[in-house]
């Protein structure tokens, strides 16, 4: 991710932001309002201009090195819906998670699925990021922000090491070493462009590598 091309202008004052801030990724042309934190890790949303009724988003998730980066929907991490991805070499393995108990969360299974955006996922040298059409994911019992929420709280967590098996989307992960819970202004996040981005996604080809 080129971070300059964020509004802030300029790297430094990229990273002492905290506040989500709109980002277009230079490879997907798909502007985010995203989360950028000093370790690296972001995480950006984008949602279609009608809010009303709408489950699916596109997110960008990524990290510098090969650590884990996750994401809770929901803002906390106890029964919440959570994103979890990293780095493994070229691709990124990535799954949803949630748990009752603060432990290693398991791989949750439901009627939410992602799909890869492949122009918007890679590793380079200076970090990964992995961009998905997460459909269902906007869920009505309490484990994600609701589709009407104007500012919910997001959270996140990372650890730089990477996972035990790091080629196994269910691998259990050692506990975080920065979390915390964002602020998300949706009015940001919100675009006429979500439904041209959204063809992007293939339709889950890497769902076998994916948890
Ligand atoms: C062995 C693995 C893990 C353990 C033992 C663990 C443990 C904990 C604990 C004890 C807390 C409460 C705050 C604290 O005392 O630090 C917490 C908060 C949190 N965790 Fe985890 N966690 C693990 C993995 C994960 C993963 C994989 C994710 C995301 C995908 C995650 C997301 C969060 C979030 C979002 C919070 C809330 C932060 C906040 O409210 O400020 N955790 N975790």
């Amino acid at each position: 991710m080129k971070l300059y091309n964020l509004v802030t202008g300029t790297l430094a004052s990229l990273t002492a932001a905290q506040t989500p801030a709109p980002y277009t990724d230079a490879k997907s042309g798909i502007t985010f309002n995203t989360f950028q934190h000093s370790s690296g890790l972001f995480f950006g949303l984008a949602l279609p201009a009608n809010a009303t009724g709408n489950t699916d988003l596109i997110a960008t998730i990524g990290g510098k090195g090969s650590g884990w980066s996750g994401v809770s929907l929901g803002g906390g991490m106890l029964n919440e819906l959570l994103i979890l991805a990293w780095p493994n070499s070229q691709a990124i393995v990535s799954s949803f998670r949630k748990t009752a108990n603060y432990a290693s969360p398991a791989v949750a299974t439901g009627t939410f699925t992602k799909s890869s955006i492949a122009n918007g996922t890679y590793v380079n040298s200076t970090h990964w990021t992995y961009t998905f059409l997460c459909q269902k994911c906007i869920q009505t019992d309490g484990t994600t922000f609701q589709a009407t929420d104007t500012a919910p709280s997001i959270g996140f967590a990372l650890n730089s090491n990477a996972p035990s098996q790091k080629t196994n989307p269910a691998s259990s992960v050692s506990k975080h070493t920065a979390q915390g819970q964002v602020v998300f202004d949706l009015s940001k996040a919100r675009s006429e462009k979500f439904n041209t981005w959204r063809a992007y996604a293939a339709p889950n080809i890497a769902r076998s590598f994916e948890g």
